[in-house]
């Protein structure tokens, strides 16, 4: 099998919907065995399930990654089970909108819980497999509300600039050591996750219909166009990149 990934092993937070579902798709279309792991196992399987339909090599895995103890079983089985953890995509996430002095300590628990601590807890028990072997690549989901923030997303926006700053931070510690770390920070991308934030702002229809007022290209990104970039930065063509912060926005933060 030739592709860009090939013979390498991927675990992709959130394959379940979106984002996710595109990159582990994405990297079985280049070669990679993908774990597809989301906290819908129903979703998770059906991801597995489509790329195996289409001759690509996949598993999947049940998990809340804002549960430490599930994260690093879940890297143990992986290498038990496929021999090593090359290539960790920290996807998963939640986007609970809200009027800041509002927001519930549910709210700001949960957002830290997953978006933040749930990838330091894949990290953390990704890594040691990568030293042995000498390699690895993980790519975080950021967002440009890591770099900018809008209203109604400051619970959010502090997640998404904690894993700015956890991508540098990883990349430094590892870089002399074979593991790159990098971070994308995606505009609005056509997924569930935002229809909570659309609602605060006046409705999907209403903000598709007013997108170029803040994404200049006009259009929301589709799923493909951020997975695209998660290949890339997971594969060997992007070996002299860590620590890097990409946007794929559509011009957003180009304002
Ligand atoms: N869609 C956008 O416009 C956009 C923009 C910037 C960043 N992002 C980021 O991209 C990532 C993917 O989002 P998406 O747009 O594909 O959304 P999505 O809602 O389509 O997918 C998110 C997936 O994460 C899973 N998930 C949520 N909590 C989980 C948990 N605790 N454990 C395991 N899985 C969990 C969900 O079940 C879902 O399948 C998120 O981190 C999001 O913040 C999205």
């Amino acid at each position: 099998m030739s592709g860009r990934v090939v013979g390498l092993v991927a675990i992709v937070t959130g394959a379940g919907s979106g984002i996710g579902q595109a990159s582990a798709i994405r990297l079985a279309e280049e070669g990679a065995t993908v774990i597809c792991a989301d906290i819908n196992d129903k979703a998770a399987r059906a991801t597995s399930d489509s790329i195996i339909a289409t001759d690509g090599r996949a598993s999947w895995a049940a998990i809340d990654i804002s549960d430490s103890m599930a994260c690093s079983d879940l890297v143990d089985k992986v290498v038990a089970d496929f021999g090593s953890i090359d290539i960790l995509v920290n996807n998963a996430g939640v986007n609970l909108p809200g009027v800041f002095h509002e927001v519930s300590n549910e709210t700001i628990d949960r957002t830290l819980d997953v978006n933040v601590k749930g990838a330091m807890y894949l990290i953390r028990a990704a890594i040691p497999h990568m030293l042995k072997t000498g390699h690895g690549s993980i790519v975080n989901m950021s967002s440009v509300n890591g770099l900018v923030s809008e209203p109604f997303l400051s619970v959010y926006s502090a997640s998404k600039g904690a894993i700015v700053m956890l991508t540098r931070g990883i990349a430094l510690d590892y870089a002399k050591q074979g593991i790159r770390c990098n971070a994308i920070c995606p505009g609005w991308v056509d997924t569930p996750i935002n229809y909570a934030h659309a609602d605060l702002l006046g409705g999907i229809k209403h903000v598709y219909e007013t997108i170029g007022t803040f994404q200049p290209i006009g259009r929301p990104g589709t799923p493909r166009e951020i997975a695209n970039l998660v290949l890339f930065l997971a594969s060997d063509e992007a070996s002299f990149i860590t620590g890097s912060i990409i946007s794929a926005d559509g011009g957003m933060t180009a304002q």
